[in-house]
C-alpha cells in the first residue's frame, strides 16, 4: 500500500515523519531519508517569521521507500548559544553523501540567524549512514551567501554542492574537496538572476537534470526545471515540468530532492509546507519521467515506492 499524499506519513512507531528540506541516501541496500525535524510549536510569526525552534537532523531508514523506520535526531542541536546549530538558529536543507575515499558519511546544510544574513553553510561528518554526526564547520562557498543548498555526487566521484545566492538571484555550484568535507575552490555562477531556491540536481541518460523553485518564502510557485551536458553548464532551462491539478504552482509544494533509485528510476521529492504550524508540513514524492528532451512531473494521488 501506498502513502497517500493528502495523509500525515507515519513512522513504524505510528508517530507522523519529521524529515522536512530533506534528502535521501541508498547505502548497503538501505534507503536513509534525513530532513529537518520540525516538531515544535511555530515562533510568533510577527516577531521572526514563521520558524520553528532549531531540533536538529531526523534520520529514518527503509528497504522499501514506504516503510520507515526512525533513527532519531543524527545531528542535534546545541545547547551552546554560540553554537551555529543552537535552537534559535537556522538549520535547513540538510543532505548527506557518502564519500567512498574516507568511508565517511558527509552531511550538508543551511545554517543561517533569524534574519537569515548569516546565509552560510554546515558540514557534519559520521561513520554510519544513521549517525551520530560530529558537527565540523560552518563555511560560506567562496566567502559569497549561501542560502537553499543540496549536494550531488557525480558518476566519477566529484561532488557539487548547489545553493542560492547573490541574495538568492543567482546559484552557485562548487565543486566540494575529495573528502567532500569542504570547498576545493572551484565556483561557477549559473541560472544568474533567476532567482531560485530548493535547488535538486540528478544524473539520467548522461545528461545533468535540475529542478527549483521560485522565491517566495514558504509559499509554492511553479517549479522550474533544466538540463544540462555538463554538471557547471550551460544550463538550458526548460520550464515548470509539473503537469496536473495545481501544476502551477507545483501541487502546493516545493521541491527539496532529485533521488536515483538502484533500479534507474528519478524520484522528486517534495514538501508542501504548512507554514502557520511548520510540523505539520506534509511530504509529496513524484516519478520524473524524461521524454522528448524534457522531464515530466506528473501529479498522483499517493507514493507507491
Ligand atoms: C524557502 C526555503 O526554500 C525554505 O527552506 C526556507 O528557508 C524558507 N524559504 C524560509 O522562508
Amino acid at each position: 500500500m501506498g502513502l497517500r499524499h493528502d495523509e500525515i506519513w507515519r513512522d513504524t512507531d505510528g508517530r507522523p515523519i519529521q524529515a522536512h528540506g530533506g534528502g535521501l541516501l541508498y547505502h548497503d541496500g538501505v534507503y536513509y531519508w534525513y530532513g529537518e525535524n520540525k516538531d515544535a510549536e511555530n515562533r510568533p510569526a510577527d516577531t521572526v517569521g514563521h520558524r520553528v525552534d532549531v531540533i536538529g537532523v531526523s534520520c529514518y531508514s527503509s528497504t522499501d521507500l514506504l516503510t520507515w523506520t526512525n533513527r532519531g535526531v543524527v545531528l542535534p542541536a546545541s545547547d551552546n548559544p554560540d553554537h551555529d546549530m543552537h535552537p534559535s538558529k537556522v538549520a535547513e536543507r540538510p543532505k548527506v553523501v557518502y564519500c567512498n575515499t574516507t568511508q565517511r558519511f558527509v552531511m550538508w546544510l543551511h545554517i543561517d540567524k533569524q534574519d537569515y544574513r548569516q546565509a552560510a553553510t554546515g558540514v557534519a561528518v559520521a561513520d554510519e549512514p544513521a549517525g551520530p554526526f560530529r558537527y565540523l564547520q560552518t563555511i560560506r562557498p567562496a566567502g559569497l551567501d549561501s542560502r537553499d543548498q543540496t549536494v550531488f555526487v557525480d558518476n566519477d566521484g566529484s561532488a557539487w554542492h548547489f545553493a542560492s545566492s547573490d541574495w538568492n538571484a543567482t546559484t552557485l555550484v562548487s565543486r566540494l574537496s575529495d573528502d567532500y568535507q569542504s570547498f576545493a575552490g572551484e565556483f561557477h555562477r549559473v541560472f544568474v538572476d533567476r532567482k531560485m531556491e530548493a535547488h535538486a540536481v540528478i544524473e539520467h541518460d548522461g545528461r545533468y537534470w535540475f529542478l527549483a523553485s521560485g522565491c517566495t518564502g514558504w509559499d509554492p510557485n511553479p517549479a522550474r526545471s533544466a538540463v544540462a551536458d555538463s554538471i557547471i553548464g550551460p544550463w538550458t532551462e526548460l520550464g515548470n515540468p509539473c503537469t496536473g491539478p495545481e501544476s502551477e504552482i507545483t501541487f502546493h509544494c516545493q521541491s527539496t530532492f532529485l533521488f536515483r533509485t538502484p533500479d534507474g528510476r528519478v524520484i522528486a521529492m517534495f514538501d508542501r509546507w504548512v507554514k502557520e504550524e511548520l510540523r505539520s508540513s506534509r511530504y509529496v514524492w513524484l516519478p520524473v519521467e524524461f521524454a522528448d528532451g524534457g522531464m515530466v512531473i506528473e501529479w498522483r494521488d499517493s507514493w507507491e515506492g
